[in-house]
């Protein structure tokens, strides 16, 4: 079972179970308006393809606790990344690119070539993040989100299939001290 542990600032990226969902619902509540239920999260988890990630404290004082998390719905021909967040005190620690490095790989491990999501036009922090890992905008959903009528910007990766695709990706985890053993084989 994939697992991404981040030498530097101790905390490991594993697969969510259902008891993580109480505390995911907890950082869903405080990032996104509206949240999603913890009913959601219970549905989203028993769907075949869907891969969801958390992160979690390695550190003594706060063993075990979620740091962030995301999913990604393997789709027909695209694999669509619905959902990242991440602790605000925990932010800028590299714990987003450890979640969306793990959700790539598991798309990339069910032979997936392309990978998709939205995100609002305002949201620099996220723009920025999905950039590094190679992400570009292809257009735009006009009014997309409900609570401001915000337009989404749609961004797409077409090659994750490619050597040069997982070789960036590896570099881009060892650059964020994720120690990614045995990926390399796959
Ligand atoms: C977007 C979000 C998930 C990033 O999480 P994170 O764990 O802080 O991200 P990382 O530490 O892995 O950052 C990776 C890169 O993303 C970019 N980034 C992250 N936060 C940023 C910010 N506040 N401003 C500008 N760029 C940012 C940077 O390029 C960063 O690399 P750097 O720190 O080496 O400069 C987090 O800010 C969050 O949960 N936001 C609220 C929920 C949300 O908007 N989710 C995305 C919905 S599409």
């Amino acid at each position: 079972m994939l697992q991404l542990i981040n030498i530097k600032n101790d905390f490991a990226i594993g697969v969510m179970s259902l008891n993580d969902v109480d505390e995911v619902y907890d950082l869903e509540h405080a990032l996104f308006k509206p949240p999603w239920s913890k009913k959601v999260f219970r549905d989203e988890l028993a769907l075949s393809n869907r891969r969801y990630f958390v992160a979690k404290s390695n550190d003594s004082k706060s063993f075990d606790q979620v740091l962030g998390y995301g999913g990604v719905a393997l789709m027909v021909d695209e694999a669509h990344i619905v959902n990242i967040g991440v602790a605000p005190a925990k932010q800028r620690l590299g714990i987003a690119t450890g979640i969306v490095g793990a959700l790539l790989i598991s798309a990339i491990e069910s032979r997936f070539t392309s990978a998709t999501l939205e995100v609002r036009v305002s949201n620099n922090a996220a723009i920025n993040l999905y950039t590094k890992f190679g992400f570009v905008p292809v257009g735009v959903r006009p009014n997309y989100y409900p609570d401001n009528k915000e337009d989404a910007l749609i961004m797409w990766i077409s090659d994750l299939d490619s050597s040069g695709f997982k070789e960036g990706l590896l570099e881009l985890l060892a650059k964020y001290h994720f120690d990614h053993k045995g990926l390399q084989e796959k």
